[in-house]
């Protein structure tokens, strides 16, 4: 086998199930590959990113099934709803994989024939309990519960006893292998925590594996007896060769192979880095660099995931802001091997304070200046001083930090680091004041060395930034005057004095506009009453209602909230504390009306932000005819008193 050349490096993600279509979490792997492709491409690096999507399997003939469809067609749909998606999102791949297709079934076909033929792999029989939803069969140890059957510890779902006839994977051959192949390679699963958990489990034992089934028609066939077909993973786990073009272009596949990093969640961690080495180990392939695994986002602190039905949709957020929000949402929100929540409070929060503060307002306070002190183009500056040095050098120091956390795959920190200089080119504007200088016309060069260093400082930032917000970079670099693309950066030479002088700079624009929490939770969800149609009348238990905190507030302070017609913010004595509410009633009660009038509110409600206001509370009113109509007290009762 031709040797790697040096450079080449392969990234890839997990390719997705077509069983349902993808969220947020799908999302957060292929963008921190494809940040980390754009890297190594501004690097001059030798790039390929793969993903695709995993096609066979009980899942997906399940989910078709379910409706009404046939696998392949279920499987055609959904693929376009992951390439609609990666679109959205500007994910520069190289190629989509899909394991339908005759290149990448041939070549299982292949490897399996192979293995085979090699003793490694077998047929006998098998007999286990098999999780439907996860594809796989439980491990030994998990417990028989009361009723004598096992559940999935992975998915909380009951498995099923199943036996067949079935051909194995000698993996038990490879426990020792591939311990010796980990204490070689330390940094192989990565971070640190998962490769210790991939050795203990290894240490205990492993078992031959069932590759086959015949219970599952939609799979690729065992060459040679074709009432088996290949298990999902065994299957799925190839595509990483078939997609970079195992044995259809091989010219291709030895340029890229070993890969340098599969990047997953740490759900698949076992399957790529125990099951995945030792197939490999016996088809006689090198091995792969590293797998890293990911963290989870989780909603409501739970995993975000199909089965749970708890999903987020990218569609949403990205018809609103685009896709630069999110993915640098994504990727500095959580350190990369850690679990993160999201909510869309802290999503905005952060758009709004990094990047339409910080950022935004970098580019459009120096160009603006520019504009205005000299019409786009700044020709003659003074001589560099100390405090422009400073800046200057910061620049170094930040590139070296950032290139290295960059190649750690340690995003988060790379854009802490980042932010931290946009900061400090804020703070050198603010110290320097140049609006001041504008008015002494023999500072003229000064101030234009002023203007002059924080754009070169902020073209040179937008280049560090591309891999992560590559639309709002591109933005940047063309209001700028830049004539190449912004990709043809070669990011190992970038310095803070490439910016020439005399270049033309456009009028800006803003380019982050400030997000309104109105965009997500939209103002019926916090009328005072549903305006739902009646429904059908559901029970709820006396329980159920004591789980209710009703108390007797005091109205202590109203106002309208500025740009609405419904909401007033009120806070609200409930005995205990003092509590800011926002309500839907303006349209029936003026604040000054509900000042000292007691009401009933629900105290034990979900805090929900409503226009930028954390409301922490509700109050009860009746709805007559599209308008709040508020049950006050007919006598003096304190505040805080119980409503049962
Ligand atoms: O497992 N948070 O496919 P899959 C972060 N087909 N990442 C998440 C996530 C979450 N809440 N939910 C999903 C499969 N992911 C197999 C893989 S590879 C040869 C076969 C991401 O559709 C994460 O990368 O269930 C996870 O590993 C992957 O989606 C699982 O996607
Ligand atoms: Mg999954």
């Amino acid at each position: 086998m031709a040797k790697k050349s040096k450079k080449a490096f392969y990234i890839t993600t997990p390719i997705y199930y077509v069983n349902d279509v993808p969220h947020i979490g799908h999302a957060y792997t292929t963008i921190i590959a494809d940040a980390i492709t754009r890297y190594k491409k501004l690097l001059g690096e030798d790039v390929f990113f793969l993903t695709g999507t995993d096609e066979h399997g009980q899942k997906v003939e399940k989910a078709a099934k379910e409706k009404g469809l046939q696998p392949i067609e279920l499987a055609d749909q959904v693929v376009e709803r992951y390439k609609h998606l990666w679109k959205a999102l500007h994910i520069s791949y190289d190629f989509f994989i899909r394991t339908t297709e005759s290149i990448h079934e041939k070549g299982v076909q292949k490897i399996f024939r192979k293995l085979k033929d090699k003793g490694d792999i077998y047929k006998g029989i098998y007999k286990g309990w098999y999780c439907v939803s996860n594809e796989h069969y439980l491990a030994d140890d998990v417990p028989l519960e009361k009723g004598g059957y096992k559940m999935c510890p992975d998915c909380g779902t009951k498995a099923n006893i199943v036996s067949e006839d079935c051909y194995f994977f000698k993996l038990s051959a490879y426990q020792k292998p591939l311990l010796d192949f980990y204490a070689k390679n330390p940094n192989f699963a990565r971070p640190p925590s998962r490769m210790n958990e991939v050795i203990s489990f290894v240490k205990q034992g492993l078992k031959d594996l069932s590759i086959t089934r015949t219970t599952v028609k939609w799979g690729i066939p065992v060459p040679d007896d074709s009432d088996h077909t290949i298990y999902v993973w065994f299957d799925a786990l190839h595509n990483y060769l078939t997609g970079i073009g195992y044995d259809w272009n091989m010219e291709n596949f030895n340029k890229f192979w070993p890969a340098t990093v599969h990047l997953i969640g740490k759900d698949i961690l076992r399957f790529h880095a125990i099951f995945w080495p030792a197939f490999l180990m016996a088809a006689e392939f090198p091995l792969p660099e590293t797998v890293f695994g990911h963290g989870w986002w989780l909603k409501d602190e739970t995993k975000m995931s199909k089965s749970k039905g708890n999903v987020l949709d990218p569609h949403i957020i990205l018809k609103t802001f685009g896709a630069d929000p999110l993915r640098y949402f994504l990727l500095r929100e959580i350190p990369i091997g850690l679990d993160g929540n999201f909510s869309h409070e802290g999503f905005i929060h952060r758009v709004n304070s990094d990047l339409a503060n910080d950022l935004g307002n970098l580019v459009h306070r120096t160009l603006t200046m520019i504009q205005n002190f000299f019409n786009g183009k700044i020709e003659e500056i003074d001589e560099e001083e100390g405090k422009d040095k400073k800046l200057r050098l910061g620049f170094e120091e930040l590139k070296e930090k950032s290139f290295k956390f960059y190649e750690e795959y340690a995003l988060n920190k790379a854009l802490e680091e980042i932010w931290a200089y946009i900061r400090s080119v804020n703070k050198y504007l603010a110290d320097n004041e140049p609006w001041k200088l504008a008015k002494d016309k023999s500072k003229k060069k000064r101030l234009g060395r002023i203007l002059y260093q924080a754009t070169a400082a902020l073209r040179a930032i937008s280049c560090l930034l591309y891999p992560v917000i590559p639309e709002s970079s591109e933005k940047i670099w063309d209001l700028l005057g830049e004539e190449n693309p912004i990709s043809d950066v070669s990011l190992s030479g970038l310095k803070i004095e490439d910016l020439k002088l005399g270049q033309i700079t456009k009028k800006p624009y803003p380019l982050f506009p400030r997000i309104l929490l109105k965009d997500f939770l939209k103002e019926e969800k916090i009328q005072p009453v549903s305006s739902q149609k009646e429904e059908k009348m559901e029970y709820i238990t006396f329980d159920e209602f004591k789980s209710m905190d009703l108390r007797v507030g005091e109205i202590l302070k109203a106002e309208k909230v500025e740009g609405t017609d419904k909401l007033i913010k009120m806070e609200a004595d409930i005995g205990t504390e003092t509590r800011t509410i926002v309500a839907g009633v303006a349209d029936a009660y003026s604040p000054e009306e509900l000042v000292g009038k007691k009401v009933v509110m629900i105290v034990n409600l979900k805090p929900a932000v409503i226009r930028g206001i954390e409301s922490k509370g509700m109050l009860l009113a009746a709805e007559v005819e599209g308008k709040a109509s508020i049950p006050f007290f007919d006598k003096d009762i304190p505040p805080g008193s119980k409503v049962v």
